[in-house]
């Protein structure tokens, strides 16, 4: 009996200790949300939707139904434009990931989301007409991987 509620106990603090931990990364992950109104906050937003939309187009894929991918696809096509005005000179933050090489490097910057609204505007076209959108996304997916390679601070914890 006692060992048993010394068990329960030790249980239901490795439950605990270990819904802390996850609502910490959380709390981690989401960290822009603390951020002021502003550009800063409203970039990370929106890619926060662009992540989203990467995911549902990943997921049509995997489903096999690429149609589905058109939706997404176009979301990404209006949102990436209000992208780059979104980035006043030197707006960096604890809580961004924006690197500081943006600026001294504008026009590459702006290459890579011109790159990226027309390879969504790829796969949303594959998608309308039953083309390859696999090979589209895949195309789509690098230039999200370059420019973050580029202009993205890695996490703390990568
Ligand atoms: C033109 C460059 C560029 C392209 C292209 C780009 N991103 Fe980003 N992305 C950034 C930058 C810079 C940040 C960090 C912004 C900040 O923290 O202020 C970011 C942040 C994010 C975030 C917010 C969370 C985090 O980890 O910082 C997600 C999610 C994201 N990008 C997904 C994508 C996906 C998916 C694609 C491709 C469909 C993509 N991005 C394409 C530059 C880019």
């Amino acid at each position: 009996m006692q060992n048993s509620i010394r068990t329960n106990a030790l249980v239901l603090a490795a439950l605990l200790a270990g819904s802390f931990a996850l609502e910490s990364a959380a709390r981690a992950d989401e960290a822009w949300k603390n951020l002021p109104p502003g550009p800063i906050r409203d970039r990370i937003e929106l890619m926060e939707k662009v992540g989203d939309d990467a995911k549902a187009i990943n997921d049509a894929l995997k489903a096999g139904t690429p149609a589905d991918a058109a939706a997404p696809a176009d979301d990404i096509v209006a949102l990436i434009p209000k992208f780059d005005a979104l980035f006043p000179e030197g707006s960096t933050s604890p809580d961004s990931r924006a690197k500081k090489n943006i600026w001294a490097a504008w026009d590459e910057f702006e290459a890579f989301s011109t790159y990226l609204t027309d390879a969504a505007a790829e796969v949303a076209i594959a998608a309308r007409d039953g083309g390859d959108v696999k090979a589209a996304s895949r195309k789509m997916f690098k230039s999200c991987k370059s420019c973050h390679k580029k202009f993205r601070l890695p996490k703390d914890d990568e």
